[in-house]
């Protein structure tokens, strides 16, 4: 699914480049699941914007389902995501204007579903979140936890094939935390690759690979070798 080489990311700054990640190696199998962990500033949502075609990188090759995306205009970046990935922001990243349904269910806009079919799914995902009752509801009359659960909502409503998720749970209590593990252990059995970043062991721990980003680079950090 993700076949990363010697991805190189460098953000202009006023004393000459920061190089954040400076040759990444990535290999993520389709149906995999894996967590990325790494200190606060080490460069993985940098990474994660770089995994799902918001940004490219510097230098490196990236294949996604064997397209080489770090070759694509932005039109076709644009399509990629579209047709294949969920994101969860950090920053969630709502429209505030729009209804949890509504935020929901844009993804689904963007593919051109019927109206009908939208609202259908986006409330289904919505009840998966364990938001049912707060579908008309916007992001402003919503706690953060909430409004983190709308992200993830969006994030599953078109079922995308790679659901990449930035702290998903950074904003949750310890119970609606299991509850949203608990989902993505389901998404995963549903065959939906996952990538999940996260400063929480314990979430960490729940993905079949582990990965530390650090320095620069991305290195494993242990495989899960019971069932689940
Ligand atoms: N648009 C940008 N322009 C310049 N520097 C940036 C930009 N985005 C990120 N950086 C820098 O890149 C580094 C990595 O940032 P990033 O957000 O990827 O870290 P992170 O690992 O996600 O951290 P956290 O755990 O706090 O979310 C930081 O030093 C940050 O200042
Ligand atoms: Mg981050």
């Amino acid at each position: 699914m993700i076949v990363m080489e010697n991805i190189r990311k460098a953000y202009p700054g006023r004393e000459g480049a920061v190089e954040v990640l400076n040759g990444v190696s990535l290999h993520v199998h389709p149906g995999s699941y894996a967590a990325l962990t790494g200190p606060s500033g080490s460069g993985k949502s940098t990474l994660m914007h770089i995994l799902g075609c918001l940004d490219t990188p510097t230098s490196g090759r990236y294949l996604l389902d064997g397209q080489d995306v770090s070759r694509m205009n932005q039109a076709q970046l644009c399509a990629v995501r579209r047709e294949k990935i969920g994101f969860v922001f950090q920053g969630y990243q709502l429209m505030t204007k729009l209804t949890a349904l509504e935020n929901a269910a844009f993804p689904l806009l963007l593919r051109g579903v019927a109206e009908h079919e939208r609202m259908r799914a986006a409330a289904e995902a919505l009840r998966r979140v364990g938001l049912s009752g707060r579908e008309h509801h916007r992001p402003g009359e919503m706690s953060g936890g909430q409004q983190q659960r709308v992200a993830l909502a969006r994030a599953l409503c078109a079922k995308p094939r790679l659901l990449l998720c930035d702290e998903p749970t950074g904003a949750l209590d310890v119970d609606s935390r299991n509850q949203i593990l608990d989902l993505l252990d389901e998404l995963h059995a549903e065959g939906h690759t996952i990538v999940l970043i996260t400063h929480d062991p314990f979430a960490a721990s729940r993905a079949a690979q582990r990965y530390r980003v650090a320095n620069g680079s991305v290195i494993s950090a242990g495989e899960r070798t019971y069932p689940s």
